[in-house]
């Protein structure tokens, strides 16, 4: 059946936001659930894009909102856990709540957004724990059409890891790194993109799990100190001992907004590279890009915008 319209869960956050975009610019409709459309009316200049209010843990708020659909996207994923958002109530019982109402609303396929190295038997960490659960009810499931994503870390423009430490790195001539030599084989959000286009008009996708990794391998250390090359800053980028990072967890993580927690120190216990044992962008046809060919134009284009903007403040037009 030909795919023309889609629900998408968490199309208001960074991967969201880049898949909308191809998305509707390939001329499919989508209805973009979200819980403050007041925060992302950008989104609704996209053509045929549909911005809605609601509250996707409600099943019947999910089943009414999926009507009409062909096809569903969950990308709904939290780093940190707060009172109202649990690990497992985002990542395991809301993927098993979107199965239900993809059923209840005749909806076949469904693209799932998991991660590397999720694990519902070993994941280190509650963050990877319950994703793992989450992929692992997805795809046990035999009457729906199914398609699961794992990324390494995602870069790209407006990304929250590389744009967060670049932040850091423009303040700070020392920056201390919890877990310096975990690795990661970050990826293009626009291939990212692509693999779930890809995998909407392509059956041979049904029932398969796919490994999204960049060409390179880094250590956390190194990949930081490579953000401060491309920033043209000289940095001192200190590997944390163990014992400390863990503190920096526990204390972090007392802050009322949530940075650092003892729960991504203990995602950061395993490397986020491909496996080599599952398919990846080879299955779907494709050559993902290096950090190297889009992220230093990004940050170029960046502090040039900053520098626009110091100058148009000091002139009184800011
Ligand atoms: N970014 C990465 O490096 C990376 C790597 C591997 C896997 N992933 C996975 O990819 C997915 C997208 O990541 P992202 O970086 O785009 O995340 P993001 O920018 O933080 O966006 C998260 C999205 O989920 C929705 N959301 C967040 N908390 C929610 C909650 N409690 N209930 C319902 N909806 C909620 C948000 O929608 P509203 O606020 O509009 O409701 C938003 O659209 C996640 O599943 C993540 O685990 C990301």
């Amino acid at each position: 059946m030909k795919i023309k319209k889609i629900g998408v869960l968490g199309g208001t956050g960074f991967v969201g936001r880049h898949l909308a975009t191809r998305l509707a610019n390939q001329g499919y409709a989508l209805k973009v659930l979200t819980r403050r459309p007041e925060r992302h009316r950008e989104l609704e200049v996209l053509p045929g894009l549909e911005l809605l209010e609601a509250d996707v843990h409600d099943p019947q708020i999910l089943q009414q909102q999926f009507s009409g659909c062909d096809a569903v996207i969950n990308l709904v994923g939290v780093l940190h856990e707060y009172s109202n958002q649990r690990f497992g109530a985002v990542h395991a019982e809301l993927p098993a709540k979107v199965v239900d109402a993809c059923r209840a609303s005749g909806i076949k396929r469904l693209l799932h957004m998991s991660a590397l190295g999720a694990d519902a038997a070993k994941g280190p960490s509650q963050y990877l724990f319950t994703k793992g659960a989450g992929e692992q009810a997805v795809m046990a499931v035999q009457d729906l059409a199914v398609t699961c994503f794992k990324p390494s870390i995602i870069f790209g423009p407006k990304d929250n890891f590389y744009n967060q430490f670049a932040n850091l790195l423009r303040i700070s001539p020392v920056l201390p790194v919890a877990c310096p030599n975990t690795r990661f084989a970050p990826v293009y959000v626009g291939d990212v993109a692509q693999a779930f286009e890809i995998a909407l008009e392509n059956d041979a996708t049904i029932g398969k799990s796919y490994e999204l990794c960049g060409p390179k391998i880094y250590a956390f250390k190194e990949l930081v100190e490579g953000i401060a090359r491309m920033l043209g800053l000289k940095r001192l980028v200190v590997g944390l001992p163990d014992g400390l990072a863990q503190l920096q967890g526990k204390i972090m993580g007392l802050l009322p907004v949530k940075v650092f927690t003892t729960d991504n120190y203990l995602s950061l216990q395993v490397d986020s590279v491909c496996s080599g044992n599952s398919p990846g962008f080879a299955e779907l046809g494709m050559t993902p890009h290096s950090v190297e060919s889009i992220m230093p134009r990004y940050f170029a284009n960046q502090s040039q915008r900053r520098r626009y903007d110091a100058l148009r403040q000091a002139a009184g037009r800011g």
